[in-house]
């Protein structure tokens, strides 16, 4: 697996943090590619329990080299708190580099997502916040700061008069809020390129040297497949490409440098913010995931909608990603079950007449009005969470897991069942 990229399958929160963790172990290089601190990514080890917004996974171990790429946003007041929460538990983050050409998040893309959220109102997206459309929408517009902008004050300050105008215009005219102080942005900034000027690195050129070494690097997604803005369900997605195409854009790597493509499924559902999301749950079922999971949203707290596993989502994205293999995640949280549902295919009805899908439709109107199609396998009553092997599996556990391989036409390669880093079925 010398460059293997691990994305969500899902709508984010699969647990990809703990499944780079788990593979970080045998790696010399972690890169983020895309997102932002939208993301909260969850490890647990024999420190305690590490929740990363922007810092790579693989931080943690200090042979890994952990890179934020150049198709990250980043804010650099989050950057430097996670820096500094790190290094107060005894990590030097040495090994952190940011890539020179990631675009910086601003205190103005913050307002203005949240102005934006508040306008939409009862149609809003559920966003997280951190002004992660608003500095995607600049990148795009090519009235961005990036980070290289940060070493050189005179030219930060130029694109920052640039930029602050028409942002300030927008809240103050459109959105009827208070702009932002230009001189407090630059002072502000100034303090951030000072803490961060260290990390700063050509990080596609850096992993282009690890692999012709032979080193082995990880593609750390962020978000999920459902959430992406090309493929996801848009507009309830974020503003980057989540899936597996978008580690070569966003981390200076050509495609033929990828090996392996891992999907990460948790072996349930759940989505945070608004958006059609067929398997959902209301009631005691919904609820027996949010207390047995800990579905509570890792960067905003929300309580996450939980539902069913849905195959006709899984083989999308085994499409969208060419997953060579599959982490199946939170299998334990399915104990105590007298069955499980899976969701096989769609029923759409329309003018009278059904209409079944077992791809994912090409329509977002279908997929709101889709119903879902159920099959069941038997549960297990057995706490699996102490399971190493896969023999230790109750059968049923193994039958689930074997239908989930099969549908997708994909191996599963990884078995979480539970948060810490040794609560993993080896396969
Ligand atoms: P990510 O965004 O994909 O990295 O996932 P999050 O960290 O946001 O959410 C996953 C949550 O599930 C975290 O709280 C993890 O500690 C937890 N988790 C990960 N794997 C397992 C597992 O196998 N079992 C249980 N019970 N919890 C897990
Ligand atoms: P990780 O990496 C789950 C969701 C938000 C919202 C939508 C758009 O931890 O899996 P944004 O702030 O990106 O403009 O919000 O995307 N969202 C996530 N949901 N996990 C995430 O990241 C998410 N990042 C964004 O809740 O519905
Ligand atoms: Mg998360």
């Amino acid at each position: 697996m010398p460059a293997t990229i691990v994305v969500g399958t899902q709508w984010g929160d699969e647990g990809k943090g703990r499944v780079i963790d788990n593979l970080a172990e045998q790696s010399q290089m972690v890169v983020r590619f895309q997102g932002g601190n939208n993301a909260g990514h969850t490890i647990v080890n024999e420190a305690g329990e590490f929740k990363f917004h922007l810092i790579p996974s693989g931080i943690l171990y200090p042979h890994v080299t952990a890179m934020i790429g150049n198709g990250v946003v980043i804010d650099p007041r989050v950057l430097c708190q996670e820096i500094d929460a790190l290094k107060a538990r005894g990590y030097d983050c040495g090994n952190l580099r940011i890539s020179s050409n990631a675009h910086l998040i601003m205190p103005y893309h913050i307002l203005l997502d949240s102005a934006h959220e508040t306008q939409l109102g009862k149609r809003k997206i559920g966003t997280t916040r951190r002004g992660i459309g608003p500095a995607y929408t600049d990148k795009a517009a090519r009235l961005g700061i990036r980070v290289q902008d940060l070493t050189d004050k005179k030219i930060l300050r130029q694109k920052l008069d640039t930029a602050i105008g028409e942002k300030n215009d927008l809240l103050e005219k459109v959105y009827n809020s208070p702009g932002v102080d230009p001189f407090e942005v630059m002072e502000q900034y100034a303090h951030f390129a000072d803490e961060l000027a260290s990390y700063i690195a050509d990080t596609s050129l850096l992993i282009d040297k690890a692999l012709k070494r032979g080193e082995k690097v990880l593609f750390e997604g962020a978000q999920g497949t459902m959430l992406d803005i090309d493929h996801g369900t848009y507009p309830f997605v974020t503003s980057s490409n989540p899936i597996a195409g978008a580690a070569c854009v966003g981390a200076g790597v050509g495609p033929t440098a990828i090996d392996e493509v891992i999907g990460v499924c948790k072996a349930y559902t759940t989505r945070v913010g608004e958006g059609p999301f067929p398997t959902e749950l209301d009631g005691a079922l919904g609820d027996h995931f949010v207390n047995r999971g800990a579905e509570y949203g890792t960067t905003t707290g929300r309580k996450r909608r939980c539902g069913w596993l849905d195959l006709v989502v899984l083989k999308y994205a085994v499409r969208l990603n060419g997953l060579t293999g599959l982490a199946i995640t939170k299998l334990d949280v399915l104990s105590n079950l007298d069955q499980i549902n899976f969701c096989s295919m769609y029923e759409y009805e329309h003018d009278g007449a059904c209409e079944n899908f077992t791809d994912f439709p090409p329509h977002q109107s279908m997929f709101y009005h889709c119903r879902p199609v159920y099959q069941t396998l038997p549960g297990w009553k057995e706490d699996i969470s102490g399971a190493r092997k896969l023999s230790e599996l109750p059968p049923e556990a193994r039958d689930y897991l074997k239908l989930i391989s099969e549908e997708a036409g994909v191996p599963v390669r990884i078995v979480s069942v539970g948060p810490g880093r040794d609560e993993t079925v080896e396969m």
